[in-house]
């Protein structure tokens, strides 16, 4: 809702408001945090003599008053606010300084459009501000749009030259927000391939904090998802807002402390290279941006942006809808695929209970490997003889819907669509192109480009039934020249916003199809993508332990309804750790659940360990892809890690429990659980799992009557057909109990001495743990 209440501009969602005041020719911030009732004489920054060194920004009015001690919506110019600026431009003369001015602030009834970007689904309410530097006809417009079920504020800006000579826009970000004191922390998501979304923590008193991708792309390096907090807030304690943006292309966050008593966040497209020259009459659009505040830690934050992305910005029609168990071709075959390949793997996901089955890389042109045929989406009849049709009806006949891989933006040199456009990818030609896994970026600024890319992916999506579609993309940008472009500095914006148009085409005219965003595992994982397709492959990293790591820190910021979650090989490909099945499982179904990996590889013992996985999955579906997380303990801080998954009525939940690294001869602490009714009694009840004895080493012999070779036939042939199974638990308790005391879990195996229900818990191992709500 959006109030106007003694003369404060209030834009308020259910727990949170912003707070805003026209103060003369300025758009003073007042607050941004907990909902309260304004008082515009109490929140206003005190400002009766200069200070020090103070540039007085408005001399003839107010001979006091200097932009540095003020939250500001919108900062004047070179006008004396030297904290990091949200605008930067030049109008026809040169000049950039832009005294902008308060022209008005204004309610409108919804938000509106920023053409060709993706948005944010719903709100009600928009708050416009204006502000106009007369001379250079620059007109800023900033929208703000809350979305009071989650407690997030969308927030954009909007430059218009109403001038009669050109402005020259060198910056524009989303928005600015400045908070009150210096004292606080920005904690962003960094990593490179593999290694996504590892939480960096920064005070930022002592200098600027920077979150930014320069590579074309949002990329893994800084995920445009960040978090400002309070010094010493953890998950259940603290301020903490929430930024992140609606882009998929370079972007930027800066925290910065001022010289008085603020802190100015500000996020947008990357400022770096970028010009964008508006004509008399002509506007530009920031994508939008979202922010969330929490009173109480980085847990209701979390749950604020998992709302937000379950309800607002995937395509509407797969808000809350349950995503199909699938099969994956990459890591069972890589290249190396053929029909006889392909039908045993079908075979081995149907028996399994698998519903989807993806045909990855490598089954189209010439593309038997990563160096050749990028670009020409036509299926390799060699490889395939019955074609895409005759396998998916294949499929269809074993209870399996078809999924399919594309990486439509790029090509390889090796390719029909280079050697017929070799002039299509992004490049200087004045120098020789910079490949990344022998392949370009196709120029998607051109529209025949994108007109090209339309067509392709539709006439491929309407010659089968392709139930979903993997979109894959494998390389930043580099050699960022395109001759479509008159001005070089728009190449990156111009590159997204083609993407877009061609994202937006497709997945309009293929509602029914479910399309999953890959970038080499998370290399553009953002809320941009996530407007059109509604799933992510989040890591190429299928380790467990690793995934453990990956999950906790993209949970911050996004939702297990958004990413997909894959059940590897032992050793894995990425670590070459090895794990049992059953704890990559585990830590694979707090999410959108697949395997990939040889099922005809895993002994029986471990198929019938998959076949009892996915009952139990599937039973539990809707709390895995979409209960209430909740990070009992973080991976980043000690050896362990714990998550819960809650349904909204708190009538059930289910518990990982992962130890990375065992320590011998230690107590594990109860594990505290979180979002049960106090007052409801439940029962926890451990899913028994399969455990390889081997497991056990030569210790075995401690335990058997009879001596047996730990390494021997007949150990191997136990694990294979018939091997031991982990410890039977039950235990029933209050939800306040379980909360608070913890939940009081049998024995980790210590070192000395194994009984009886007794849990073996060693490196890289897991439980799962189902919590029921008992009738009174
Ligand atoms: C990168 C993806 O992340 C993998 O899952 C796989 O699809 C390969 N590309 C295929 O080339």
């Amino acid at each position: 809702m959006i109030r106007k209440a003694c003369g404060v501009w209030c834009i308020e969602t259910a727990r949170t408001g912003y707070y805003l005041a026209e103060r003369g020719p300025l758009v003073e911030h007042l607050h941004y945090g907990r909902r309260l009732e304004p008082d515009l004489e109490a929140m206003r920054a005190p400002v009766s003599v200069a200070m020090g060194t103070d540039v007085i920004h408005d001399p003839l009015n107010d001979p006091a008053l200097s932009l540095l001690h003020l939250g500001l919506e919108i900062s004047p110019l070179d006008k004396g606010d030297y904290r990091p600026g949200a605008l930067a431009m030049r109008d026809a003369r040169g000049s950039a300084v832009l005294d902008l001015r308060c022209e008005g602030i204004e309610l409108l009834g919804a938000p509106v459009p920023a053409a060709g970007l993706p948005q944010v689904r719903g709100g009600s309410d928009t708050l416009v501000v204006r502000a106009a530097a007369a001379p250079s006809g620059a007109l800023v417009e900033r929208f703000y749009t809350p979305l009071e079920d989650c407690d997030v504020i969308v927030v954009r800006t909007r430059v218009t030259n109403r001038g009669e000579g050109p402005l020259r826009l060198e910056r524009l970000f989303s928005y600015q927000l400045d908070l009150p004191g210096r004292e606080w922390e920005l904690v962003s998501f960094t990593g490179a391939w593999a290694r996504e979304f590892a939480p960096t923590r920064r005070p930022v008193e002592a200098g600027a904090a920077l979150v930014a991708s320069r590579s074309g792309v949002s990329s893994h390096y800084a995920n445009p998802f960040a978090m400002v907090c309070s010094r010493g807030a953890d998950e259940t304690s603290g301020e903490v807002y929430g930024t992140n943006l609606l882009w998929s292309g370079s972007h930027e966050t800066i925290l910065e402390a001022g010289p008085y008593s603020t802190t100015r966040l500000l996020s947008g497209i990357q400022a770096e290279g970028f010009t964008w020259t508006l004509e008399p009459g002509e506007s530009f659009d920031s994508p939008e941006a979202v922010l969330a505040y929490s009173a109480t830690g980085f847990e209701t934050l979390s749950h604020s942006m998992h709302a937000l992305v379950r309800e607002h910005i995937v395509p509407g029609r797969w808000a809350g809808a349950e995503r199909p168990v699938l099969v994956n071709t990459w890591e069972a075959m890589y290249f190396d695929l053929s029909e006889k390949r392909l039908d045993a793997l079908a075979r081995s996901a149907s028996s399994v209970g698998a519903e989807l089955f993806v045909l990855d890389d490598g089954w189209f042109g010439r593309r038997t490997s990563d160096e050749r045929g990028l670009g020409d989406f036509s299926v390799n009849r060699k490889r395939l003889p019955s074609g895409l049709t005759g396998l998916s009806s294949r499929l269809k006949k074993r209870g399996l819907d078809f999924g399919l891989w594309v990486e439509p933006e790029m090509v390889n040199r090796d390719s029909a669509l280079f050697e017929a456009h070799p002039d299509w990818i992004l490049a200087d030609p004045a120098t020789v192109p910079s490949p990344s896994r022998h392949q370009f970026v196709l120029d998607l600024c051109r529209e025949e480009v994108q007109d090209h890319l339309i067509g392709q992916i539709t006439a491929l999506l309407d010659s089968a039934p392709i139930r979903y579609v993997k979109w894959d993309m494998n390389r930043h940008h580099s050699d960022r020249f395109s001759p479509a472009l008159a001005e070089p500095g728009r190449l990156d914006v111009a590159w997204t916003r083609g993407l877009y148009r061609v994202l937006r085409e497709i997945t309009a005219a293929h509602p029914g199809v479910l399309f999953e965003s890959c970038a080499s595992g998370g290399n553009r994982v953002d809320l941009g993508m996530a407007s059109y397709m509604p799933q992510v492959w989040l890591s190429d990293d299928t380790d467990a332990w690793e995934r453990a790591r990956i999950q906790t820190g993209a949970s911050y910021g996004y939702p297990q309804s958004l990413w997909g979650s894959h059940v590897g090989a032992s050793p894995n490909h990425q670590t070459l750790r090895s794990s049992s099945i059953e704890a990559r499982f585990d830590v694979a179904a707090f999410g959108l659940l697949g395997y990939e990996l040889d099922l005809d590889g895993l002994s029986p013992a471990e198929l019938r360990a998959v076949r009892a996985q996915l009952r139990f999955y599937k039973e539990h579906r809707g709390l895995f892809q979409f209960g209430r997380w909740y990070r009992l303990r973080s991976p980043f801080e000690s050896d362990e890690c714990a998550w819960m998954a809650v349904a909204p009525d708190s009538t059930e939940a289910v518990v990982l429990e992962m130890v990375g690294r065992a320590v011998a001869n230690v107590d594990a602490p109860p594990l505290r659980l979180r979002g049960l009714d106090p007052r409801a009694r439940y029962r926890v009840s451990t899913r028994r799992e399969m455990l390889d004895p081997r497991v056990f080493g030569s210790l075995i012999n401690t335990v058997l009557p009879v001596r047996v070779d730990h390494e021997g036939a007949l150990v191997r042939a136990v694990a294979r057909h018939r091997p031991m199974t982990t410890e039977a638990f039950e235990a029933e308790a209050s939800g306040s109990v379980l909360m608070n005391a913890g939940l009081r879990l049998p024995q980790r195996f210590a070192g000395t001495g194994f009984v009886e229900g007794m849990r073996v818990m060693p490196d890289c191992s897991a439980r799962l743990h189902l919590v029921t709500k008992l009738a009174r």
